[in-house]
C-alpha cells in the first residue's frame, strides 16, 4: 500500500517538474534571446500570489516521430486565473521552451478551457503568444485545435475583452487568433507575426526581407496596423497591458470603470482659448487639447504609430473612462483617409461593445483626395467609420474645434447620427466645403467676368468666411447644442457625461448588421 506521505510527495514532485518547463538550458536560451519565460510573464502581469493555475498535469497523447518519449507536464502552455490590480482575469501563456510553444490538441484544449471560463466568469482573457505554430507531429489535430480557438475568439468578441501579447513567433494561420482579439501588443525585435515567412516569400516573389521588417513590432504598428501597441521590452509591454485594463470593464454587461478623481471637474483651461491658429491652414497639436482636458493629463493612446491623422485612446473625465477619437490637424491636416477611417471605426466599435462613452474632438477638412485613396476603397473604409458611429449607442459627445466640412461633418458623431451632446468652439467652421473651394465653384462666372477678378474673389471669400465658416448657422439649426468657450471644454464634457449616465438607446432587433468590410 502506498503511504499518504508518498502520495503527497509524488504530487509535489509533479508540480515541481511542471514548473521546470523545457529545462534550464532552454530557459537560458529564452533569456539570451531577450525574452521572459511563460511563467515569468504571468508573474509580471498578475498580483502577487493570485495565480490559480489550471491543467498543470495535462500531457499530450501522441507518438508520431518520437514525440511519445517526451510528454511534458502542461503541454507547453500555462493557463489559469488571477488578479490584475484586484480584478480577475483569465490568462494563457505559451511556453516556447516546450516544443517551441507549438500548439497541439491538449495545448489547444487548455487554452479553450480558460477562454470558456473567462466568458462564464465575465472576465478579460489575456494571451501570451510565443509559438512555432501548429505542432507538426500532431498533424491535422493541431489544426483542429487552432480552429477551436478561432471559434471561441469570435464568440467571445464583444462579450469579454480579449488581449493578445505577441512575445515571440506567431506565424501561419496562428496569427488569426490574435487578429480576432481586441488588442495586439508586440515587443520590438523579439516578436513577429506573418502568414508566410521570409523564406516562402523569397521562393514565391523573390523578395528579400528580414523577420523584423516583415512582421516585427514596427511593421505591424506603423505599416499594417495589425498591432495596436509596441514596447521596447516585455516588462514595458506587460505594464501597458495592465494600464489598458484600468480603462476597460470586465465584460459587456458592466459599465466603464470609474475611479476617484482628484482633478477639479470645473478646471478652466485658458490655453484652449488660443490654441487654434487664426490662419485655418496652420496646424496645431490636438494631443495638447486632449491632454489638457482629461483627468490629470492621463491618456492611453491606442494605435499611436498608425494613421496619425486620427488619434484614438482612453482617458477619464471625473474618474470615468471614455474612448477619445480626434483628428490630428498636425498630420495630413487631419483628413480622413482609408487607414484613419478603419482605425477610428475599430476603436469606436470596441468602446460601444463595452459601454465606454465616446468623446470626439473634430477638426476635419474632409476626406483625403487622390486616385490611391479612391481605388484603395476610401468609400467602403470611410463607410466603416460612419457605420460605427451610427451604430454606437453609448453616450456620444462631440467638440468641433475647427473644421467640420462636407461628409466628414456628418461622419464625426454629428447630431444627425445620434450624437448626444455636440459642442462647437467659436473657431469652428461648419459647412459643405472650405471657403476657397466653395467660392471657386459658386462664384466661378462672377469672378471670371469681374473687372478685377482677384479683388472680387477676395471679397467673396471674406463674405463666405463670415457667413459660413463659423459655428453659428449650425447652432441656429440646433445641429450643435452650444457654442462654448474652449477653456470650459473639460467642465462641459463632464457635465454632459453626468447627464448621460443613464442613457438608454437601442438598435432594431437583427441577427447582425453588415458593416462595409
Ligand atoms: C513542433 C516545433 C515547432 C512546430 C518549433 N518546434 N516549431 N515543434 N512543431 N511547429 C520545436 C523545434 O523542433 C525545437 O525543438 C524547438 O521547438 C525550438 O525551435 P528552434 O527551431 O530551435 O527555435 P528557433 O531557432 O528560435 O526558431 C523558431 C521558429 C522555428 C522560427 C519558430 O522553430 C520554426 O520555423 N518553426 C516552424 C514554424 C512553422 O512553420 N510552423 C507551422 C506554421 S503553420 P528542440 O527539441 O530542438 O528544442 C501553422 C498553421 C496554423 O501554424 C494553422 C491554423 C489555421
Amino acid at each position: 500500500m502506498v503511504k499518504k506521505e508518498d502520495k503527497l510527495r509524488h504530487l509535489e514532485q509533479l508540480k515541481k517538474k511542471a514548473l521546470e518547463g523545457g529545462g534550464r538550458e532552454r530557459i537560458e536560451k529564452q533569456h539570451q534571446a531577450g525574452k521572459l519565460t511563460a511563467r515569468e510573464r504571468i508573474d509580471l502581469l498578475l498580483d502577487e500570489g493570485s495565480f490559480d493555475e489550471t491543467d498543470t498535469l495535462v500531457r499530450h497523447k501522441f507518438t508520431h516521430f518520437g514525440i511519445g518519449k517526451n510528454r511534458p507536464l502542461g503541454d507547453g502552455v500555462v493557463t489559469g486565473y488571477g488578479l490584475v490590480d484586484g480584478r480577475p482575469v483569465a490568462v494563457f501563456s505559451q511556453d516556447f521552451t516546450v516544443f517551441g510553444g507549438s500548439l497541439g490538441e491538449m495545448h489547444a484544449m487548455k487554452i479553450c478551457k480558460v477562454m470558456d471560463g473567462a466568458v462564464k466568469r465575465g472576465i478579460p482573457v489575456i494571451g501570451f503568444n510565443d509559438s512555432g505554430g501548429a505542432r507538426i507531429q500532431e498533424g491535422v489535430v493541431s489544426l483542429g485545435g487552432y480552429a477551436d480557438i478561432f471559434l471561441r475568439n469570435t464568440l467571445a468578441s464583444g462579450v469579454v475583452p480579449q488581449i493578445s501579447a505577441v512575445m515571440g513567433p506567431c506565424a501561419g494561420g496562428a496569427v488569426y487568433s490574435p487578429a480576432i482579439t481586441d488588442f495586439i501588443f508586440m515587443v520590438e525585435h523579439t516578436s513577429y507575426m506573418f502568414v508566410t515567412g521570409p523564406n516562402v516569400i523569397k521562393a514565391v516573389t523573390h523578395e528579400d526581407v528580414s523577420f523584423e521588417d516583415l512582421g516585427g513590432a514596427r511593421a505591424h504598428n506603423e505599416i499594417s496596423g495589425v498591432a495596436q501597441f509596441s514596447a521596447k521590452n516585455e516588462s514595458e509591454c506587460i505594464r501597458n497591458i495592465k494600464k489598458l485594463l484600468t480603462f476597460i470593464p470586465q465584460n459587456n454587461m458592466e459599465e466603464a470603470p470609474a475611479i476617484p478623481c482628484d482633478d477639479a471637474s470645473d478646471r478652466k483651461i485658458k490655453k484652449l482659448n488660443t490654441i487654434v491658429p487664426d490662419n485655418p491652414q496652420i496646424p496645431y497639436d490636438m494631443k495638447e487639447v486632449i491632454l489638457a482636458a482629461v483627468d490629470n493629463g492621463e491618456f492611453l493612446e491606442v494605435h499611436a504609430e498608425f494613421a496619425k491623422n486620427i488619434i484614438v485612446g482612453f482617458g477619464r473625465f471625473n474618474g470615468r473612462s471614455v474612448g477619445i477619437i480626434a483628428q490630428q490637424p498636425a498630420f495630413l491636416a487631419g483628413c480622413l483617409d482609408i487607414n484613419s477611417s478603419a482605425k477610428g471605426a475599430r476603436f469606436i466599435r470596441f468602446c460601444d461593445a463595452f459601454n465606454i462613452p465616446l468623446v470626439t474632438f473634430e477638426d476635419v477638412p474632409g476626406f483625403l483626395p487622390g486616385i490611391a485613396q479612391e481605388h484603395g476603397g476610401i468609400i467602403k473604409n470611410g463607410a466603416k467609420l460612419l457605420y460605427a458611429y451610427c451604430e454606437a449607442t453609448v453616450p456620444k459627445i462631440t467638440v468641433i474645434t475647427r473644421k467640420a466640412y462636407g461628409g466628414a461633418y456628418d461622419v464625426m458623431s454629428s447630431k444627425h447620427i445620434r450624437g448626444d451632446v455636440n459642442f462647437a468652439w467659436p473657431t469652428a467652421e461648419i459647412a459643405v466645403m472650405g471657403p476657397e473651394g466653395a467660392v471657386n465653384i459658386i462664384f466661378k462666372k462672377e469672378i471670371e467676368t469681374a473687372k478685377d477678378p482677384k479683388a472680387t474673389r477676395e471679397r467673396l471669400l471674406n463674405e463666405y468666411k463670415e457667413k459660413f465658416a463659423s459655428p453659428y448657422i449650425a447652432a441656429e439649426e440646433g445641429y450643435v447644442d452650444d457654442v462654448i468657450e474652449p477653456a470650459t471644454t473639460r467642465y462641459r464634457i463632464i457635465k454632459a457625461l453626468e447627464f448621460l449616465k443613464n442613457k438608454r438607446d437601442n438598435n432594431p432587433p437583427k441577427k447582425h448588421g453588415n458593416i462595409p468590410l
